[in-house]
């Protein structure tokens, strides 16, 4: 089992790898020390706790916890509302769980976000643990503290900080991932060896075969590169007032293309992929970086079968552009775009100019295809 350890001072807490971390007797003294007499309840989405909800349950009954109840919801990012939060609420009443108790979120970046504010606002806040099941989840949205839901205008605009007790990562649970889930997790993979360690681009151009077969000990080795990455930059700056900032590499382009194709069409990872492609492409029209990070990125996205290009028509390029200004990380009405300066380093720039951006959205438009 591997320790990572998220610093904030009395909130820290670990991350805990392993591709059998549910049979180590370190996690269940761990976890008993935390549970001990606590009810606790594991909220797993539709797919997932078919899968794994007994088996998770049957395990925290094992590590001291009073009563362990569980509750599901119907799969998928439509899903994540304000409405399923209220019905969450209701579960957790029924329960009569109070300040006291603990909530498992066991599952996907839905799950983790949702399940999490929940936790965040039910009786203003019950600790919650963070059980990742998708590769999204272990490299990214389990780690750090953001929780929230959809607006129908746009993603992720309710919401709050809420710092988990623990990260449970068994990557053990990636072996039933859907394979286009799977390769959406790897765009934030990719950009973790974008903006931050070059070390990690090459070792996945080594071994992207083996990673794409899912063999368990690289992909436990993947998980904790990018764990050890995301709770740094958290570490340094939970609420986003300065690095953390760099972990939108592509992110803003790629939610306006979300957005725009009403979370159906492309789902997160794929529009972070063809914003990351916009966003390389803008840094090497800015003279920042030499065309060959571009097409290394290209290359590696390209091999782990994630699109570059967005497959909506030229025309929308202006309605892109304009979804970006809707994004809430927009300062008054300067873009602040993440870009990359180097391989494998990043840094934040405002005040791009317009047409430029455009361009770049432009270039990326269409599906490629003559
Ligand atoms: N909080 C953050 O910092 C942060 C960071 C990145 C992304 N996010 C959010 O994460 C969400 C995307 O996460 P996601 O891609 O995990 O979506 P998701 O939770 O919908 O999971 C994807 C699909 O895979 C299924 N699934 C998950 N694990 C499985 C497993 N082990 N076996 C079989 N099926 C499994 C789910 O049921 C779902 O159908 C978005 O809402 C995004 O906004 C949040
Ligand atoms: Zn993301």
């Amino acid at each position: 089992m591997r320790t990572i350890t998220v610093d904030l001072a009395d909130r820290s807490y670990p991350i805990l790898i392993s591709n059998e971390l549910l049979s180590e007797p370190q996690l269940r003294s761990f976890l008993a020390e935390k549970l001990s007499g606590k009810n606790l309840m594991v909220v797993a989405d539709s797919n997932v706790a078919p899968l794994y909800l007994n088996q998770v349950c049957e395990f925290f009954q094992g590590c001291s916890a009073k009563k362990v109840v569980s509750a599901v919801f119907t799969a998928g990012e439509v899903n994540k509302t304000l409405g399923t939060v209220a019905s969450l609420y209701q579960e957790f009443l029924d329960a009569r769980l109070d300040r006291t108790s603990v909530i498992c979120a066991l599952g996907g970046g839905v799950t983790g976000d949702m399940v999490g504010f929940a936790a965040a606002s039910y009786m203003r806040g019950v600790p919650f643990i963070q059980m990742p099941t998708s590769l999204m989840a272990f490299v990214d949205s389990s780690i750090g503290g953001k929780t929230g839901v959809d607006l129908p205008v746009g993603k992720n605009l309710v919401g709050a900080f809420h710092q988990p007790l623990a990260v449970v990562s068994d990557t053990s649970f990636l072996k039933t991932l859907p394979e286009r889930e799977f390769r959406c997790g790897l765009a934030e993979v990719v950009k973790y060896a974008m903006i931050f360690d070059s070390s990690l681009l090459t070792w996945l151009e080594d071994v992207s075969a083996s990673i794409m077969n899912r063999e368990l000990e690289l992909l436990t080795k993947m998980v904790e590169t990018c764990s050890y990455w995301k709770a740094r930059t958290v570490s340094e700056d939970e609420r986003e007032k300065g690095g953390r900032a760099l972990l939108n590499y592509g992110h803003t382009f790629g939610h306006a293309i979300e957005v725009l194709g009403e979370y159906s069409s492309l789902n997160h990872g794929e529009a972070v992929a063809i914003g990351m492609s916009m966003a390389a492409d803008l840094s090497v029209e800015l003279g920042m970086i030499e065309p060959e990070v571009r097409d290394r990125q290209e290359r590696i996205l390209e091999r782990f079968g994630l699109p570059v290009r967005s497959g909506l028509p030229e025309e929308k390029t202006k309605e892109v552009l304009q979804k970006m200004f809707a994004d809430k990380k927009v300062e008054g009405q300067q873009l602040r775009l993440v870009l990359l300066d180097a391989l494998g380093h990043s840094l934040v720039v405002r005040g791009v100019d317009l047409g430029l951006i455009e361009n770049a959205i432009r270039g990326r438009m269409g599906d490629g295809c003559p």
